[in-house]
């Protein structure tokens, strides 16, 4: 069966959809932009760093060219590096534990919840008890992931990273405008970061990246690192560092779809609670603890069988993608790191059944049905195969 050509297809992402309904906002932006040609910290980057500061309730925000320099200029100004360990995520996008061994320090595998797909806190106690006693290696920081759009753990990683002393680092690279208890992604760790990359809830027309902090010593660092090293004389340079801006053009797509952000989470919920709806008792849908809002930067679900009900969803028009067929720890750039830490089996398995529907705000009700439709159809046909 094939989609029928009078139906537009149902999308993975679809950002034309959204500039054509944001047009008029986004042209006068970048308009603006093309008039006063500063095209490199124009006005635009001081305005988006204030309203993202008023979206997360962080002090300071320092927005950089993409989420990977983020990460990479946090470790860096916390001058972690050789001969300390980072505790990541089994199960995350690669630049999660890429950062940590581009710095030269060491990633240490956490596993990770099998409902909610972020770090366990109860595994990460365990793994920082065992690094202290086994490996050669400094505990510095830990780095949770909010997968998908989810916080991780606060209520309990940050009592723990306060006893054991560990700077709090959270990729906030897929969740920004979720929250926990109220408090905002971007104000729940020692410091945060996110990235614009287009298919992020937030997403800039090219590559973007923010952080945020309440310190401002530590925004400080940040502002010098991602500027050659420099602060105040732009010819003396104070530390090693790079060149990690936002350029202004995308600051300028980002401010033009700032006022919106809120109506495409709550359409993203809305979403993702359909799907869940369909599916309860069929298929083991993502979980979200009460106090937590997921801002669904993808829907993932488990299945067994997922090739399978993959090609079935394929042939009916609807597409879908795994992230991730594979662990951080089976990687391997990092293969020499996993004996270092604990085996991680939710994050294997997770692997291996992972699956995610289509979402995205421009995705209509006619389109969600269709998901909907065509699951259940493929769901009900693999049924007598299990028996
Ligand atoms: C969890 C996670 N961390 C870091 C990044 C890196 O962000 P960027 O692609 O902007 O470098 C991404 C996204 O791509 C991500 O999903």
């Amino acid at each position: 069966m094939t989609d029928s050509p009078t139906r537009p297809p149902v999308t993975l992402l679809d950002p034309v959809a959204q500039y054509r309904r944001l047009q008029p906002a986004v042209d006068a932006r970048l308009a603006a932009v093309l008039e006063h040609g500063r095209f490199i910290n124009g006005p635009e980057v001081a305005e988006l760093e204030a309203e993202l500061a008023t979206l997360t309730g962080s002090r300071h925000v320092v927005t950089v060219a993409n989420g990977t320099d983020a990460l990479n200029i946090a470790l860096r100004a916390e001058r972690i590096g050789p001969g300390d360990a980072v505790f990541v995520p089994a199960f995350s996008f690669v630049a999660s534990a890429g950062a940590v061994a581009l710095n030269g320090a060491t990633p240490i595998f956490v596993d990770i919840d099998p409902r909610t797909f972020v770090m366990d806190p109860a595994v990460l106690a365990d793994t920082i008890r065992h690094v202290r006693a086994a490996a050669d290696l400094v505990p510095r920081a830990v780095m949770p992931v909010d997968l998908f759009g989810l916080p991780a753990d606060y209520d309990r990683l940050v009592p723990l990273c306060q006893q054991e002393d560990l700077f709090l680092l959270v990729d906030a690279a897929q969740s920004l405008g979720a929250s926990q208890h109220g408090r905002s992604v971007g104000s729940l760790g020692d410091a945060s970061i996110t990235s614009f990359f287009p298919s992020k809830p937030l997403g800039a027309w090219g590559d973007g990246g923010a952080m945020f902090t309440d310190d401002p010593e530590r925004m400080g660092q940040w502002r010098s690192v991602s500027a050659h090293g420099t602060a105040e004389d732009p010819y003396d340079a104070r530390r090693t560092g790079t060149n990690s801006r936002l350029d202004t053009l995308q600051a300028a797509v980002l401010l033009a779809k700032l006022p919106g952000f809120r109506d495409e989470i709550a359409r993203r919920n809305a979403i993702a609670d359909a799907y869940t709806e369909a599916l309860r008792g069929l298929a083991e849908t993502p979980e979200v603890p009460a106090g937590s809002v997921s801002v669904w930067a993808q829907y993932s679900l488990l299945m067994d069988d997922r090739d399978a009900v993959r090609s079935a969803l394929a042939e009916r028009g609807i597409p879908t993608r795994v992230y991730y067929p594979r662990t951080l720890p089976a990687q391997r750039a990092f293969r020499h790191a996993a004996p270092l830490g604990l085996p991680c089996p939710v994050a294997e398995e997770t692997a291996m059944r992972i699956v995610s529907l289509p979402m995205h705000s421009e995705l209509d009700d006619r389109a969600v049905d269709r998901v909907i439709a065509a699951l259940l159809e493929v769901l009900r046909d693999q049924q007598p195969q299990r028996a």
